[in-house]
């Protein structure tokens, strides 16, 4: 792996440290004028400014350089909630939707979920590979350096293993780094309709301990929701998942406040997802936990609710706040992370400074990550993102657009 330098920085913009970040800590970024960073075997070996840089190694005129042109280097940004591998598309539904049907009517009549773990299952592994590489295609030149990934669109154990098999082979041969998690929980699949405790077995009984067997997954995570799964069943599939080493991590309170954030503290979840409809308790029991907010605002801009999750109120309370797309073909798809980064700012009411440690560091965090990416810091992994911009502003203030001009994965260019 060969070094690189990158100068003529206008900005580096960077969250510190490898545990989340929260309440006014959310907000605190370190913002570096004409900075230059130098990268050694894939990591970060000094952070500074380009003064510092040549007093204290020399010019080192031979090392590969990238030149910032002015612009601002943020670190990767880290995706930490998305439904990459699935077949099949919902434009249809979304047709249904912009004429005024619900989402939860429409997965009543035999659409949503359903209708992708149709497409899925039909799909194999290679072909779901490729639609995978699409998807990373795209999140790369967004800037995404690491993503988490779920299955979920199975919900049988070849079709779950399928998916979360294509989850691997996609990532080892790109650029950014894939996590998987088990979402068998995502809905009770139509054969199992009249008898969803065989479902639930089948999930702790088999699944768990194959995705296990096979290190397929490193999460767990159950769509905890009124009319999908209650607290007690995704206790029971959250807690078969950490008895066999797959960390909890769930969709909670998304339409209606179900208890889902106090279960993610109850069980020391890394992450409780969506919070929409999160009541004060439930605020209150995340805080004091330590639990994550992954918080999701693509999902209430494509579903058109007009409602969207109390990031405020989180903040206010001490809870982390990591952002994530969502990515999936029902309600939310887009693979762009600025996308979410300007919503959480116009439609959140976070900071822009707020949003970045949203996007980085808390995402990596949340993900187990915290000691290897989510921040420009010497030790850690080089994954950074060059923005065509003079600031870190612009993420947000110059909206609808890539500002992304280079992306450095592993200390190397992968995008320019
Ligand atoms: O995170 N909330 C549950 N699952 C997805 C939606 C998946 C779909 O509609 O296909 C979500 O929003
Ligand atoms: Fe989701």
């Amino acid at each position: 792996m060969s070094d690189l330098i990158i100068t003529n920085l206008s900005e580096l913009a960077t969250p510190t440290g490898s545990t989340p970040r929260r309440g006014r800590q959310q907000a605190s970024i370190k913002r570096y004028a004409r900075a230059a960073v130098w990268c050694r075997g894939g990591r970060i070996a000094f952070v500074g400014s380009a003064e510092e840089l040549s007093a204290r190694f020399g010019p080192q005129a031979e090392i590969p350089r990238l030149d910032g042109n002015g612009g601002t280097l943020i670190p990767g940004l880290v995706d930490p909630h998305t439904h990459l591998p699935w077949a099949g598309s919902r434009e249809h539904e979304f047709a249904q939707r912009l004429c005024g049907k619900s989402y939860q009517d429409i997965a009543a009549s035999g659409g949503g979920i359903l209708a992708t773990v149709r497409a899925t299952r039909d799909a194999d592994e290679e072909e779901l590979v490729k639609l995978v590489s699409k998807r990373l295609d795209r999140m790369l030149e967004l800037g995404t350096t690491t993503a988490e990934a779920k299955s979920g669109y199975g919900l049988n154990l070849d079709d779950e293993l399928k998916q979360l098999r294509a989850i691997r082979a996609a990532s080892s041969e790109h650029p950014v780094d894939l996590v998987a998690t088990l979402l068998a929980a995502h809905e009770t699949p139509p054969e199992y309709l009249d008898r969803r405790g065989y479902y639930l077995d089948l999930i702790c009984k088999e699944i768990v301990p194959r995705v296990a067997e096979e290190k397929l997954a490193v999460f767990s995570d159950v769509f905890c929701e009124q009319g999908i799964f209650s607290l007690e069943e995704s206790r029971r599939v959250l807690e078969a998942g950490a008895e066999y080493g797959l960390a909890p991590r769930l969709h909670a309170d998304e339409f209606v406040d179900s208890g889902g954030a106090r279960l993610a503290a109850e069980l020391g979840a890394l992450s409780a997802d969506h919070l929409i409809a999160v009541s004060d308790a439930g605020i209150e029991a995340l805080a004091e936990s330590g639990v994550t907010a992954v918080l999701l605002p693509g999902t209430s801009f494509f579903l058109m609710r007009h409602n969207y999750a109390p990031a405020r109120r989180l903040i206010e309370a001490g809870v982390p706040i990591a952002l994530a797309t969502d990515c999936n073909p029902g309600s939310s798809h887009t693979e762009s992370m600025p996308m979410v980064l300007a919503l959480a700012v116009f439609e959140l009411g976070l900071s822009v400074e707020e949003a970045l440690t949203a996007a980085t560091l808390n995402a990596a965090c949340c993900l187990g990550l915290g000691d290897e990416i989510g921040s420009i810091e010497v030790g850690k992994r080089a994954d950074l993102v060059l923005l065509d911009a003079p600031n870190a502003f612009h993420l947000a203030y110059h909206y609808g657009v890539n500002l992304i001009s280079a992306v450095v994965k592993n200390g190397m260019v992968v995008k320019q």
